[in-house]
């Protein structure tokens, strides 16, 4: 954040390969721009009128050779540069299993995140340096967009639903966060800064944040409160499905139809528990919407995914 410059900070892994394709397109279509500007400046010289430049029959090689020739150039191009850009989408879409898992949720008009042990930030992220950090977002209002250009990543937060992103901080630093999306009069300021620190550092800073519950801890402490155990518990005496394990595991509903438990349906299940209702049971669950905030979604989650325990996909 020193001066002006066009080129953003390369601050993570991402960073490089994205900046490496970039400029490669840019070095392409600039060696075809100057090409095709080329040939018509010489073409337009040589052929100009009252020229004495040949213009009957092409002799038979140009008129063959040369097609295939560039034809076959330009497909092969396009087809690696295809290759090229997939590859790098596809590193940056599916984040290591071991990742820190930080959840955020973003509302107009700030930013909310939540670290694996409990610490909570606003508009501030704090990320080790040189570990894969996995961002669950999702929106309690509108859609947003979490951008931070030193890491070259961006992705839609959408209300609703989860989506994730990933990233593996290279260099110690504070960097720009920005709203991508625009969202509502205050969509300008919808921002803040990342903090890239030493894994030593990250660490101490995560214990020095006032001590709260861990997601799980918060969402088992819901899972009772708001009343899921009642009826969820292995000893409840009314008849629901137990969720122990649940998470991740395939599920069948009334309707004939054979369903993963993932993040996605275990949340519809809170908010519309009608829609989609697991065979041999009883429409009898109350909905929750309007009774728990996304913020309570993300804990509740990660509650029911810390039951999992053994019992992994
Ligand atoms: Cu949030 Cu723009």
């Amino acid at each position: 954040m020193n001066g002006f410059s066009l080129w953003p900070p390369t601050a993570s892994e991402q960073a490089a390969r994205i900046d490496s394709l970039f400029i490669g397109l840019l070095v392409v279509a600039g060696a075809i721009l100057l090409l095709v500007a080329m040939l018509l400046l010489v073409f337009s010289i040589r052929y100009r009128r009252g020229s004495s430049a040949r213009r009957g029959e092409l002799p038979e090689f140009l008129r063959r050779d040369v097609e295939l020739g560039w034809t076959a150039a330009t497909l092969f191009l396009a087809i690696f540069l295809f290759w090229w850009a997939g590859a790098t989408q596809l590193r940056a879409s599916d984040a290591p299993p071991n990742a820190l898992e930080v959840h955020v949720v973003a509302k107009q008009w700030m930013w909310k995140a939540r670290h694996p042990n409990g610490a909570r930030e606003i508009n501030a992220l704090h990320v080790p340096r040189g570990e894969a950090v996995r961002l669950v977002m999702t929106s309690q209002d509108v859609i947003h967009s979490f951008f931070v250009p030193a890491f070259r990543v961006k992705q839609d937060v959408v209300p609703g639903r989860f989506t994730h992103m990933w990233f593996r901080a290279t260099k110690p630093g504070t960097y720009h966060l920005f709203c991508a999306e625009f969202c509502g009069t205050e969509h300008a300021t919808m921002g803040g800064t990342v903090t890239v620190m030493e894994p030593e550092d990250y660490a101490r800073w995560a214990t020095a944040q006032p001590q709260e519950q861990d997601l799980p801890g918060e969402g088992a402490a819901l899972f009772v409160s708001l009343g899921c155990s009642g009826c969820h518990a292995p000893s409840a005496a009314v008849h629901a499905p137990s969720l122990q394990g649940i998470y991740g595991r395939m599920v069948n509903l009334a309707d004939g139809r054979t369903v993963r438990a993932d993040a996605a349906y275990l949340r519809d299940s809170i908010l519309l528990p009608k829609r989609d209702l697991v065979a041999g049971y009883e429409p009898i669950m109350p909905s929750f919407e309007g009774l728990v905030d996304e913020g309570d979604l993300q804990s509740l989650l990660a509650y029911l995914e810390s039951l999992r325990g053994e019992i992994s996909r």
